[in-house]
């Protein structure tokens, strides 16, 4: 598996503490069964972690490569960042201060949780209009996603993609996000899932009960559809399949 979405670096949100617990985290997803995560740290937060793409953030990323390597865990790391579509994102994207995944054309992109929805669909195709991609991390935990039946679909229409966390689908973000993520996947307009990890205790990168719990609902082509073939295609820069 691939995942697209972990809190890994250490020490830059609200995510690993250290490169210690960033080691656990990486040993864990080995056992899971992943074998590439991409690194995303929370970014351009207004009046919170801002984290834009810097040689130090580069250096920091590449030693934590380095001592994941150095202790041969089989795990290979990818950049990226969570992006916070605050005003002006657009032209940190174009100064290089926001990064898509792996340098590809995809953006894992996030909202405040009280977004509207006008505005989340004008921001999508603001990217798209870019020549990017916009992945939207974790929608099943949005408002305006709870309160308008056809926002997944108005998301796809435009050209975004969706993410589903594997915390809502085992119910750790509430009854409404674990529903809603379960519709997405059950109604197939599910893209990826990913773990959203902050830590190796909670929140943890154990991707591999959400592959199963995918496998025993529906299929596992789609289980990893969501969790392999699509992750890697990204990664690879090429278009993403629907199921
Ligand atoms: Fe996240």
């Amino acid at each position: 598996m691939i995942d697209i979405h972990c809190h890994i670096f250490p020490n830059v949100d609200d995510g690993s503490g250290n490169t210690n617990d960033s080691i656990e985290m990486a040993v864990l997803a080995a056992q899971a069964g992943t074998k590439g995560i991409v690194v995303t740290p929370h970014c351009n937060i207004p009046e919170s972690y801002k984290n834009h793409w810097t040689a130090d953030l580069k250096s920091g990323f590449e030693a934590l490569q380095a001592e994941i390597a150095r202790r041969n865990i089989p795990i290979t790391l990818y950049p990226g960042q969570e992006i916070f579509l605050s005003a002006g994102f657009m032209e940190l994207l174009n100064e290089g201060r926001l990064i898509p995944i792996n340098w590809s054309k995809y953006l894992l992109v996030e909202f405040d949780a009280h977004e509207s929805a006008p505005v989340a669909y004008r921001k999508l195709q603001q990217i798209i209009t870019e020549g990017y991609i916009p992945i939207v991390a974790h929608p099943e935990r949005y408002e305006f996603v709870h309160e308008q039946s056809d926002s997944i679909y108005r998301i796809k229409d435009i050209g975004g993609l969706i993410q589903i966390n594997r915390g809502s689908l085992n119910g750790s973000f509430g009854y409404r996000a674990m529903n809603t993520a379960m519709e997405i996947v059950g109604t197939y307009q599910a893209d990826f899932v990913a773990s959203d990890a902050h830590s190796q205790y909670s929140r943890t990168p154990y991707l591999a009960d959400a592959h199963e719990l995918i496998c025993e609902k529906y299929s596992a082509d789609y289980a990893d559809l969501l969790l392999k073939i699509n992750p890697q295609r990204v990664l690879e820069n090429k278009n993403v399949y629907n199921f």
